[in-house]
């Protein structure tokens, strides 16, 4: 059985590869299939874009496919920036998270809570879909530190860690992040479908 990951991220790739391994099914991303389709994330919700991104790359592939959509929920912004954290400022991981501290400057430590929040969908080319979430919690350090993950991994400070997420290892980040957690809350759902082997 094959699996389909809908995601371009080279970070997100890491971490799927990790997480997904326990899994009896050949992982595959859309570069191995030549694929790329222009999925707009433009949904309301998490589940809305990663539905619409599972149910896109299933329907195109013949495979069964995970899709994830995620984002940075920070309680001094009330939420934000939330499902529009990819497009919080133009520019890249470093000139958002930029933004997120400028945004933040005179928020003082015990008001700066956050948690990043994941959902994945698995989607089957026939249109069945099933969607899982996982929450992580933290604080929003006061400069970045750590060179590992990516997004706004360096100025998530986890307090159990007493680091930022971007100091953890790979496999560290895999046993707490919210990405770990929603594909361990889909993962009974993904063996059934797998186990049925009805597509791929
Ligand atoms: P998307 O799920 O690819 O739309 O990502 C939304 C935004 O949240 C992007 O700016 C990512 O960099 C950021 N993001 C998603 N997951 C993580 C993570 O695990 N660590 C840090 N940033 C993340």
């Amino acid at each position: 059985m094959k699996l389909l990951v809908a995601t371009q991220n080279p970070g997100k790739v890491r971490e799927f590869r990790l997480l997904l391994a326990q899994l009896e099914a050949a992982i595959c991303f859309p570069s191995d299939l030549g694929l790329n389709i222009d999925v707009p994330e433009d949904g309301d919700t998490y589940a809305d874009n990663a539905g619409q991104k599972a149910l896109a790359y299933a329907r195109a592939s013949g495979l069964l496919t995970l899709a994830d959509d995620s984002g940075l929920e920070v309680d001094a912004l009330d939420g934000a920036p939330g499902v529009h954290s990819a497009r919080y400022t133009p520019g890249h991981d470093a000139d958002r998270v930029a933004a997120l501290l400028a945004h933040l400057k005179d928020v003082p430590p015990d008001q700066r809570t956050a948690r990043f929040r994941c959902v994945v969908v698995v989607a089957s080319p026939d249109g069945e879909a099933h969607s899982a979430e996982g929450v992580c919690e933290g604080r929003i350090a006061s400069e970045p530190a750590g060179q590992g993950g990516f997004g706004y991994d360096p100025v998530f400070f986890l307090p159990e860690y007493g680091c930022t997420m971007a100091q953890l290892s790979q496999e560290e980040k895999n046993r707490t992040s919210h990405r770990a957690r929603a594909i361990a809350a889909a993962l009974p759902k993904l063996c059934v479908l797998l186990a049925g082997g009805k597509f791929g």
